[in-house]
């Protein structure tokens, strides 16, 4: 590992050094952790619009922000105006969505288990596609239709025993996924074949996802050639290759980009002669570096022989990712951006429990002190979005910056907060 600091290709579009602090969208950092609180995390609004504009660039109308990866009613509205559609996969989501002002027919539904309430919802709110998932969705279409409802475009999601960076899997995979409808056994024809025939939806294509986190985007060219003969049989209109395209969070990690991405996919759709209007749904990859966590440095440990222990106020609750992907993360001071970092620590937060690590090895300035704001960066996707009150512990603020201006979009939860479904 090293002592140097923070590699700038982790931090947001906007950022900037002035006096040695870190100003995103031309707000000082430390200013926002004292107007806020923290934790807090905060989003560069035009690094936001710069990747969906990116991806609307390389894909082409009907590419979704794939919303899990981060949503409340600004991010919706941001990946609307700048001409994306959005991939919804629950009721949720989908509630979310519809309240920022999205259309529903710039909404994409996808789940393995929706429930009829949802695909009412997704019906009557006229969503683009339907990402069917099962023989017991298609009943639940069927009923719905059946009821007077109207009837929905579909994708039928393909399950291709493919996993996307393991060139090995391509051939042998064995599909043992909760998702789509395998190719093995004609599973995934039939699928087709009911969808075709059914009057109650109108099949428009096929869709596979193959994988989060994927470095090498050459996987994505392995997985088409691998899928294409059954696309191009199945007389699809559109193909979705989902999302998947990995982000580089720490030191040393370099990603590929949204455009280089597209470019891998549509010449091996190319190769592959397929004739299908090719979407995504990129998720991570425009939202994971346009978004940074601020904390408040608490405690220090020192264990003499063993290792210091940073605490801070937050943890597993707002960034479970290290916990259940063992993920790393980089940190640096906003103060002193510049700064070399020869302190070894492990950054932890205050939940109970020792799996509460947010970097299991961050080098930090010498002079990292109580009361120091603490940044983790790429900290834009699945750590708001899979936060939670774990030790009852309020989830924090999210502020967007763009253009010197500061712009709270979710309320820091309050103490009164976690009473708030308490009816006992
Ligand atoms: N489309 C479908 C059908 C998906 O299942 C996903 C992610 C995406 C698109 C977006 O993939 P992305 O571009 O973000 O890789 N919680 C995990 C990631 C789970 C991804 C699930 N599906 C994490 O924190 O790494």
């Amino acid at each position: 590992m090293t002592s140097k600091p923070i590699p700038w290709h982790l931090l947001p579009e906007t950022s900037e050094l002035v006096d040695g602090r870190l100003h995103v969208g031309g707000v000082d950092l430390i200013g926002v952790a004292a107007r806020f609180g923290t934790a807090v995390f905060v989003y560069d609004e035009h690094h936001l619009r710069s990747r969906c504009r990116e991806a609307v660039a390389a894909f082409g109308d009907g590419v979704a922000y794939a919303s899990k990866a981060f949503l409340c009613k600004a991010m919706a509205k941001i990946a609307y105006e700048e001409g994306m559609f959005i991939d919804v996969a629950t009721g949720g989501e989908l509630h979310v969505a519809l309240a920022a002002g999205v259309p529903g027919d710039r909404l994409v539904f996808h789940g393995n288990n929706k429930s009829m309430v949802e695909l009412e919802l997704a019906v009557d709110s006229g969503v683009s596609r339907i990402v069917v998932d099962s023989f017991d969705e298609m009943d639940r279409i069927e009923s719905i239709a059946a009821a007077g409802r109207s009837t929905p475009d579909v994708l039928i999601r393909i399950n291709p025993g493919i996993e996307a960076h393991t060139h090995e899997y391509l051939q042998t995979g064995v599909p043992d996924s909760k998702f789509g409808f395998p190719l093995a056994a004609g599973v995934a024809s039939e699928a087709i074949e009911r969808a075709r025939s059914s009057s109650a939806m109108t099949f428009v294509g096929v869709h596979a996802h193959i994988g989060s986190q994927v470095f090498d985007v050459a996987s994505f060219g392995k997985a088409i050639e691998a899928v294409a003969p059954f696309v191009n049989a199945s007389g699809a209109e559109e193909f979705s290759i989902g999302g998947g395209l990995g982000v580089a969070y720490v030191e040393g990690e370099v990603a590929d980009t949204i455009t280089s991405w597209a470019d891998v996919i549509h010449s091996a759709a190319e190769q592959n002669q397929i004739s299908a209007r090719i979407v995504a749904e990129p998720g991570r990859s425009i939202v994971a570096d346009a978004g940074v966590t601020l904390y408040t440095v608490g405690t220090i440990k020192d264990i003499p022989g063993v290792r210091t222990y940073l605490s801070v106020d937050g943890g597993i609750s707002e960034n479970p990712r290290p916990v259940l992907y063992g993920s790393g993360y980089e940190a640096f001071l906003p103060r002193a951006v510049d700064a070399e970092r020869p302190l070894e620590a492990r950054i932890v937060g205050k939940h109970c429990e020792s799996g509460d690590i947010i970097v299991r090895d961050a080098y930090l300035p010498a002079d990292t002190a109580i009361g120091d704001i603490l940044c983790t960066p790429v900290t834009g996707a699945y750590g708001y979005s899979m936060s939670s009150n774990y030790n009852r512990v309020p989830r924090p603020a999210v502020v967007f910056v763009n253009n010197g201006e500061t712009r709270l979009v979710l309320e820091r939860e309050t103490l009164e907060d976690m009473l708030s479904h308490d009816v006992g």
